[in-house]
């Protein structure tokens, strides 16, 4: 895959849905050393000092394509290309957040965001290599002391992985994305709640359902929920992040 390499850009997320919208568009993976307008799901910003992971892959897609399996599947390959990276005593501790981040304790270290326009998907991933100021994430220097892989490295080993999700993915039907996410989600059977807009649900999660939907069990019944935010239950915070088996 063409890798575009830039020095400092808006978004990379940006740069490639204007590459969809001026046809001139391929698939490719964008990178880029520092953003000036770096943005998050729900139109937050995202945090762009120079040096840590910002890219964006672009794929051509089935029109029928379910965007929720491509979001969870792209959240285990950086899970998992992370998980390789880290001492034994460390993996453990990084997990999967729902809807598609990956946290490191009760910290965020990576963050994805998709857009779909026709038969083009474009996939963005944040992570956390170096440096970050915000009390709620944490970056991978922090969590190794040192970490010596820049994240053009990383970011080859992610698309790496990820190529192998993908093809796991339409080979078996999203099974072994669905079981890699049962094992490593954070708040599976913990009280969570769940932001979409103004709305706000309280409930357990479940599981997560063939679609790639959350499944959160309320008072009354059963929800799958495919878009949001996802809180754990202030008091339970220290042991659903402290005792993974
Ligand atoms: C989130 O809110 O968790 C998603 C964060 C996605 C951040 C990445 S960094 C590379 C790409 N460019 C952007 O402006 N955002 C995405």
């Amino acid at each position: 895959m063409k890798i575009i390499k830039l020095k400092e850009i808006d978004s990379t997320h940006k740069f490639a849905m204007r590459m969809i919208e001026s046809n001139s568009v391929f698939e490719c993976g964008i990178i880029a050393n520092v953003q000036t307008n770096g943005v998050g799901r729900c139109e937050r910003k995202w945090e762009s000092a120079p040096g840590n992971l910002y890219a964006s892959i672009i794929k051509k897609i089935p029109l029928d394509k379910d965007i929720c399996r491509i979001s969870l599947a792209t959240a285990c390959a950086v899970h998992e290309t992370v998980k390789n990276l880290l001492d034994l005593e460390k993996k453990d501790y990084l997990y999967l957040h729902w809807p598609n981040d990956v946290y490191y304790k009760n910290k965020k270290l990576s963050g994805i965001l998709l857009a779909v326009v026709d038969d083009w998907i474009v996939i963005s991933i944040g992570v956390n290599v170096h440096s970050v100021s915000i009390p709620t994430a944490v970056s991978l220097d922090s969590i190794v002391g040192g970490f010596s892989v820049s994240a053009q490295q990383l970011f080859t080993s992610i698309l790496e992985v990820l190529s192998g999700w993908l093809d796991l993915h339409r080979v078996n039907d999203f099974s072994n994305v669905r079981e890699y996410w049962l094992r490593n989600i954070v708040g599976l059977n913990s009280e969570v709640i769940v932001k979409n807009g103004n709305d706000s649900l309280s409930g357990i999660i479940r599981g997560i359902d063939n679609f790639g939907r959350l499944i959160l069990e309320t008072n009354s019944q059963r929800l799958y929920i495919s878009s949001g935010d996802m809180f754990m239950n202030e008091q339970k915070i220290v042991v659903d992040y402290g005792e993974k088996k």
